[in-house]
């Protein structure tokens, strides 16, 4: 079976389960554990920040994130496709009890025109904007990377209204990848950074979120709050170090690979993507109404040997990630031309 469903199902290599098995731990609750501080310490060099934390997953970095940046009634901007508005159970109104205030992008993007727009005024009738949050790459949206151009811009405005900037870098690694900016350049003008290791770096668990050392306190002790405090986690996070070590470079293959998935897709009649919005690992094609609704093509390419997500009613989305090959690829071609042509 071709999984194209998530970058998320890629499993640990041999070499990566033997330097979990070697890796050196401790009680990370104490602060104990040498392979969680060594995780944490590089991935905030790497994204220029004073200090990291793992945490067990991106949707709890993200929670700490706003949780540290607010307080109750509240409230925080973010694309309206955002993973942090769609994907997280509620979590915002939930953990932080902030109202979010979705702006509409364009493939994930939104500007700082919009962003000026919706920070409200200080007004006792209003809840006041504490944070804006952007997402790079952008899920939804089909992997698209947010402009740093932009990104500048909507950070001079919010830092004119005193208003925080978080970066859901779940994948940033693949817009650092795909643009050749560094990390630390993307992540410079954001107050706080959520970095996962469970999706294309193909770790089996876990984030890092980055900042300054104040912001990792509170988040730390909202961790715990959180039960997300683990003891010998030096175990899982090796596995983090590993993929940071080894595994950046080859996202560059999952990118040519979705958009050969891309090429091939939009020849096919009655199937549209655009290539060009194809900036990193994640596809997602619009499908005619007559070749029937996403869930049963899901389930006829599932049936020929192919699983993907419907993503909306006639949305499908493909995500290309390590355990793929080139000829799994050559596969998906064929099926896709067998079922959808
Ligand atoms: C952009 C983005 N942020 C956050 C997350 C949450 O990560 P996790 O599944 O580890 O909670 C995801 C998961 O796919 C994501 O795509």
């Amino acid at each position: 079976m071709i999984d194209l469903r998530s970058d998320t199902v890629t499993a640990p290599s041999r070499a990566m389960r033997t330097a979990m098995a070697e890796a050196a731990v401790g009680d990370d609750v104490f602060g104990e554990d040498p392979t969680v501080l060594e995780l944490q310490a590089e991935t905030a060099r790497l994204v220029g920040k004073a200090a990291g934390l793992y945490v067990p997953s991106g949707t709890m970095s993200n929670q700490l994130a706003i949780k540290s940046h607010t307080d109750p009634a509240d409230e925080m901007i973010c694309e309206a496709g955002a993973h942090i508005m769609n994907y997280e159970s509620g979590g915002p109104a939930f953990h932080s009890q902030v109202q979010l205030h979705p702006l509409q992008g364009n493939l994930g993007v939104f500007t700082a025109e919009q962003v000026e727009e919706a920070i409200r005024p200080r007004n006792v009738h209003q809840p006041p904007t504490r944070l804006i949050a952007i997402e790079n790459t952008h899920n939804r949206a089909g992997g698209t990377i947010f402009p740093l151009e932009e990104i500048h811009r909507i950070h001079d405005v919010a830092e004119r209204h005193g208003v925080q900037l978080h970066l859901d870098g779940a994948r940033l690694l693949n817009a650092v990848v795909a643009t050749g900016i560094p990390a630390h350049e993307w992540a410079e003008p954001f107050d706080s950074v959520s970095i996962c290791l469970s999706k294309g770096l193909g770790a089996p668990v876990g984030s890092v979120l980055c900042g300054s050392e104040t912001f990792i306190e509170r988040a730390h002790r909202y961790r715990k709050l959180f039960g997300g405090g683990m003891r010998q986690a030096g175990i899982i996070a090796a596995g983090g170090l590993y993929a940071l070590r080894h595994h950046v470079d080859d996202l560059r293959w999952d990118h040519e690979r979705a958009r050969r998935l891309a090429q091939t897709l939009n020849r096919l009649p009655g199937i549209e993507v655009n290539a060009d919005d194809v900036h990193t690992n994640i596809v997602i094609f619009d499908v005619d109404d007559q070749k029937g609704s996403g869930a049963e093509i899901e389930e006829r390419l599932k049936r020929a040997g192919l699983l993907c997500l419907a993503f909306a009613r006639h949305k499908i989305r493909l995500v290309t990630h390590r355990d793929l090959t080139d000829t799994d690829i050559d596969q998906a071609i064929q099926i896709f031309q067998k079922v959808l042509a």
